[in-house]
C-alpha cells in the first residue's frame, strides 16, 4: 500500500500520462493539419499574377483553412481515442490517489475532448456535425439531435434518442468526483428530450422521452424523470400541469431516485 502511493510512483505516473497524452496529441494534431498543408504547398507554388494577388489568396485560405482543420480534428481525434482505448469507464469508482491505469486513462480522455472542443467545438457545436463528431466518439445519439453545449463530456456514457435539444450551457457529464474519488455512470435521455441552458444533469440520470428540463435547473444523480413531465429548479421538482394544477404551484413535484 506504501508503494502505491509513493511520491515516486505518483510522479512517474503523472509525467507518463502527460507525455503520452502530449505525443498523441501532436500526432492527432498533425495528421489533422495534413490536408491543409498540403494546399498550402500548392498554394505557395502557385507563380501568381502578383505580389498583392498572392497576399490576397492567402488571406482568402486562411479561414477555409481552419475549418479544415478543425472538420479533420473532430474524425482523426476519434480515430485515435479507438486506436489508444482512453474512454470513461462505465460505473466505475476510482480512487485519485491511486492514479491507476483506468484512472490515467479517463483523464487522457478527458483533456484530448477538451482539445477538440476548445479548437472544433465553438465552430460546429449546435450542428449535424458536432452531433456525428459525438457519435463517433462512442456517444449513442439518435437523430435529429442537437447540442449547443460544449458543457458535455464522458461522450462514450451519453445515450441521447431522437430529437433531443440541450441548450447551450447545459452541463452533462457522466463522471463526478466526490472525497478523492471519480464516480460514473451511464445518462440516459429518451426521445424529445429538450434539456433547458445552463441546467446540470448530474450521472446516472434517466430523462423518459418528451421530458423538459427547465432552464438553469438542477437534476441530481440517479433520477429518473417521467416521460412528458416538466422539470424545474435546483433540485429540480415536476412542475407539469398534469401534476401540478394550476402550474408549478408546488403542490405535486415529484422525481423518483
Ligand atoms: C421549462 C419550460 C419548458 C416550461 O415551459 P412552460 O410549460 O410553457 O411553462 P411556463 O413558461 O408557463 O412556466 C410555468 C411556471 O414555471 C416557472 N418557470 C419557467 N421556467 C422556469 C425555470 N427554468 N426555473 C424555474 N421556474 C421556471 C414560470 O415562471 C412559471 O411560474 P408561475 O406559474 O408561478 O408564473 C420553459 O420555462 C423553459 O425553461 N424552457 C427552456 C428551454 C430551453 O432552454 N431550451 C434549450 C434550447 S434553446
Amino acid at each position: 500500500m506504501a508503494l502505491k502511493h509513493s511520491p515516486v510512483r505518483a510522479v512517474w505516473r503523472i509525467a507518463w500520462t502527460m507525455a503520452t497524452f502530449t505525443a498523441a496529441e501532436i500526432v492527432v494534431c498533425g495528421l489533422s493539419a495534413f490536408p491543409v498543408v498540403l494546399i498550402w504547398w500548392w498554394l505557395t507554388r502557385w507563380s501568381a499574377p502578383s505580389t498583392a494577388a498572392r497576399l490576397a489568396l492567402y488571406g482568402l485560405a486562411l479561414a477555409p483553412s481552419y475549418i479544415l482543420f478543425a472538420l479533420g480534428l473532430m474524425v482523426v481525434s476519434s480515430l485515435a481515442t479507438r486506436v489508444t482505448g482512453w474512454w470513461t469507464p462505465p460505473n466505475a469508482e476510482l480512487r485519485i490517489a491511486d492514479l491507476d491505469r483506468p484512472l490515467l486513462n479517463w483523464a487522457r480522455y478527458m483533456a484530448s475532448i477538451h482539445v477538440v472542443r476548445v479548437l472544433a467545438g465553438t465552430l460546429f457545436r449546435a450542428t449535424p456535425i458536432w452531433t456525428a463528431y459525438l457519435r463517433l466518439h462512442g456517444a449513442r445519439v439518435g437523430r435529429r439531435v442537437y447540442v449547443a453545449s460544449l458543457a458535455l463530456s464522458d461522450y462514450n456514457l451519453l445515450e441521447f434518442g431522437d430529437d433531443v435539444v440541450i441548450g447551450d450551457d447545459a452541463h452533462i457529464s457522466a463522471h463526478t468526483v466526490e472525497g478523492g474519488v471519480v464516480k460514473t455512470a451511464r445518462v440516459r435521455l429518451g426521445d424529445r428530450v429538450t434539456i433547458g441552458l445552463g441546467s446540470v444533469i448530474e450521472i446516472g440520470v434517466e430523462a423518459g422521452p418528451g421530458c423538459q428540463v427547465g432552464a438553469l435547473s438542477l437534476v441530481p444523480k440517479h433520477t429518473r424523470l417521467h416521460a412528458n413531465a416538466v422539470y424545474l429548479g435546483i433540485p429540480v421538482r415536476r412542475a407539469d400541469r398534469e401534476s401540478a394544477p394550476g402550474k408549478a404551484q408546488g403542490g405535486d413535484w415529484q422525481r423518483d431516485k
